[in-house]
């Protein structure tokens, strides 16, 4: 980071973003959840929940682990964690009954019938180590959710590893672009061209209703394609033997299964800690399977990791924020060198244009960017959180210390917003995301300096 650009950052007033960020968390918090956002996203999403849970436990380790415990009992029969809990606000669709899980879910969880990246147990593991550096009340209270939920959390890997990553490629195919949390991303945009929906219900999207700029999120021709996967999953049941068969969607997405090689690695921590070792070296053995499979994908030339699509074969090897899946989960020592050159050069967080040096969701420099669109350039908070807490795991200190005053700086303009356009710093789509108030207190709670 030049000085240059330091001086040019507005000084964060950690106080100021602290109060803030708790306030927007407060408004989320149905008592039984907090909201993945007011409005736009009024119920519980699986991977948001478990950064929120994070966020939640630097206040309250209580509040926290009741946020994993609401997702946990929408937890299916198989073992799946699904992409969305409902709550009973109305407003946004598609609502449990478009989505048909009724039978197919357990009795009484009103769900999705898909799923997100498994980043549970690495914010787990975060949140156990808070409550037992904390001591007391909150050791017992971790010591005891642990001791409990820990079968649940083993059953939703078993469930990934044998349903969407059995084949032994070290990747785990996701059959709906939601699965990967980047909904729109151009990594999918050529599985999604073969996407043809056929007859299906009539719709109206609700999400534009909120966010009135609808260039800022998906069109309307890939929403009739993101129902229809819904459509053709809900015709089988959401069996997932059958998946395979039927789905028009199937990816191999690398930055799903490098959070999947790392949410391995500490669920094998936490269940060596709590007497179970036989349970993590099968844990270990999916984290390195996993590691592995990622690195496999890495294109020679460009150095960034792809995505494969299954039903034609072909890798997909877009500039996107994907790429950097490495960072999270490779042993290679080469290979983590080269990406983070290839992260800090002129394509990335280097490209002086920036508003501020952070990665966005695809490269600047790509053909293809829309730098307000969802994930098709602009800047999210809580991936650059994510990425910087792998590094600080690694022991890079510097560049965690470097992300998180960009990061910092760039949330001082008022708002905790979903994503933010990556050369104005203007924020986009939601603007009190709950994901990205969580991520602001996890940076204040650890300077990463020790
Ligand atoms: N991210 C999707 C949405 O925008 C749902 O998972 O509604």
């Amino acid at each position: 980071m030049s000085p240059a650009r330091e001086e040019a950052y507005p000084v964060p007033d950690l106080g100021e973003l602290g109060r803030r960020a708790r306030d927007v968390l407060a408004a989320n918090d149905l008592g039984t959840m907090v909201t993945a956002a007011p409005n736009l996203y009024p119920h519980m999403w699986s991977w948001d929940a478990a950064f929120v849970a994070a966020g939640l436990s630097t206040m309250s380790v209580a509040r926290a682990l009741q946020e994993l415990d609401y997702l946990l009992a929408a937890q299916w029969d198989s073992g799946m964690i699904p992409h969305i809990v409902f709550s009973d606000v109305p407003g946004y669709f598609p609502d449990v009954d478009r989505w048909g899980t009724r039978g197919a879910s357990p009795e009484g969880v009103k769900s999705s019938g898909i799923c997100q990246p498994p980043v549970h147990a690495t914010m787990l593991r975060r949140i156990v180590e808070r409550a037992t550096a904390a001591g007391g009340d909150d050791a017992r209270l971790a010591d005891g959710f642990v001791r409990r939920t820990l079968p649940h959390w083993i059953r939703w890997h078993a469930w990934l590893r044998s349903s969407r990553g059995g084949d032994g490629s070290g990747l785990l195919t996701i059959y709906h672009g939601w699965e990967s949390g980047m909904d729109n991303s151009p990594r999918f945009d050529g599985p999604y061209s073969r996407v043809r929906p056929g007859k299906m219900e009539p719709f109206v999207r609700t999400d534009t209703l909120k966010v009135t700029d609808t260039s800022q999120r998906p069109s309307d021709e890939e929403y009739s394609r993101y129902l229809w996967l819904v459509q053709q999953m809900a015709d089988v049941r959401f069996d997932d033997a059958r998946l395979p068969e039927v789905m028009a969607f199937q990816v191999k997405d690398v930055f799903m299964s490098a959070i999947f090689a790392a949410a391995n690695e500490d669920l094998a921590v936490l269940a060596e800690q709590f007497g179970q070792p036989d349970e993590a070296s099968r844990l270990r053995q999916w984290a390195r399977e996993f590691s592995d499979g990622v690195d496999s994908t890495v294109d020679p030339l460009t150095g960034l990791a792809r995505d494969r699509d299954v039903l034609t074969g072909e890798w997909i090897g877009l500039p996107t924020m994907a790429g950097f899946a490495p960072l999270i989960s490779t042993h290679s020592e080469q290979l983590l060198a080269r990406q983070l050159e290839i992260l800090e050069g002129p394509d990335w967080t280097g490209d002086p244009r920036l508003a501020f040096p952070l990665p966005a969701s695809t490269s600047t420099t790509f053909e293809g960017l829309k730098p307000r669109q969802y994930w098709r350039g602009p800047v999210w908070p809580v991936m650059n959180w994510y990425l910087a807490s792998c590094l600080l795991r690694r022991g890079d200190a510097k560049r965690y210390g470097q992300l998180r005053e960009a990061s910092l700086a760039q949330l001082m303009e008022g708002h905790y917003a979903e994503y933010y356009e990556p050369f104005t710093g203007e924020p986009l789509g939601s603007m009190d995301q709950s994901w990205t108030a969580a991520v602001a207190l996890e940076w204040l709670a650890d300077p990463g300096n020790g």
